[in-house]
């Protein structure tokens, strides 16, 4: 596949980021931008000297100029969460640095799609959509793709079944507020309460599903990552290379990213992720999926704790 992926910020994420793309040959083009000019050489060069067993691709540490006619830009900058931080304590530090970064980018690469992972990634996203000028559907912050993926693991792990047949996901704020609409789950065609029925009936040795305890797993991963290891940057780094692949593919996806909402479920003007049509023409739109009330109520809980934190900062 010849497509040409710049990413910005060298940090674990970036770089994991950069490596998985070079493997996984998704990209025939990486250019890797940090202000740390040694440290982004020497990922380089560890990742291009392990590319012998793949399609030639070309990688370069490189500037802002050096992502001309980028398909796609991933945005990793910004100062990573502390053990106890949370994600809005980091909003005004990584803001700033994305209003200095978005008008040399944007001026190199106006065609691209733009993925944002700083967190807090709704509140950048959104930022980004405000300061950049790019049409809305070039923007998307990866959102809760990657607590949708660690809600397929932790129900795949529950239930002993291939992640591959399990449709669920996490609305709302990466973080936080988010929330699982479990009317929109399934694993294939059954809800997880007839699946459980379902295995019970077959003799298997599986458990009531406890909803509440899924939700705090999933909320409560990245947060026990970082206190054991520092950081989380492998599964993250997974879930925003399949996004890059769905803009890639030649048909529209669903996935749980954050773009703008206008007046779906009665919100607006806020990024968060719900169910969203996702591209080769980049944002097609958010998909609106059956949920109770219950659940829409989250949706807005979700929406306004994220406009709370909208109104602190200085764009
Ligand atoms: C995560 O959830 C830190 O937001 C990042 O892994």
């Amino acid at each position: 596949m010849s497509s040409k992926i710049t990413i910005i910020g060298a940090g674990s994420v970036g770089s994991t980021i950069a490596y998985t793309l070079a493997h996984d040959e998704i990209a025939s083009e990486i250019v890797l931008i940090d202000i740390n000019k040694e440290k982004v050489e020497g990922e380089v060069m560890d990742i291009e000297q392990g590319t012998c067993f793949r399609s030639p691709v070309s990688l370069v540490a490189g500037d802002y100029a050096d992502a001309k006619d980028s398909d796609i830009v991933i945005i990793t900058s910004g100062i990573a969460r502390k053990p106890g931080q949370t994600r809005i304590e980091l909003t005004q530090t990584n803001v700033n640095i994305l209003k200095s970064i978005t008008p040399q980018i944007v001026k190199e690469a106006p065609d691209a799609k733009y993925i944002i992972v700083s967190n807090p990634v709704d509140i950048m996203t959104y930022v980004f959509t405000k300061i950049s000028g790019l049409p809305e559907n070039q923007i998307m912050g990866s959102g809760t793709i990657l607590d949708t993926a660690r809600l397929r693991y932790g129900l795949s792990e529950h239930f002993k079944v291939a992640q591959g047949n399990i449709h669920a996901y996490v609305f709302g704020e990466h973080g936080d507020t988010s929330f699982i609409p479990w009317t929109g789950a399934y694993i294939s065609g059954l809800s997880t309460d007839e699946y459980y029925e379902e295995m019970k009936a077959h003799g298997k040795d599986v458990k009531p599903l406890d909803k509440e305890a899924m939700l705090e797993y999933v909320q409560k991963s990245g947060g026990k990552v970082i206190a054991k290891k520092g950081a989380t940057f492998y599964a993250v780094s997974a879930t925003v290379c399949q996004l890059v692949g769905l803009i890639l593919a030649a048909s529209d996806s669903l996935a749980t990213v954050s773009s703008m909402l206008h007046g779906e479920y009665g919100i607006e003007d806020v990024c968060l992720s719900t169910l969203t049509l996702v591209g080769p023409n980049g944002i097609q739109g958010k998909v609106q999926m059956r949920m109770n009330k219950e659940e829409v109520a989250l949706l807005k809980k979700s929406a306004d704790a994220l406009k709370e934190v909208i109104a602190q900062i200085e764009l």
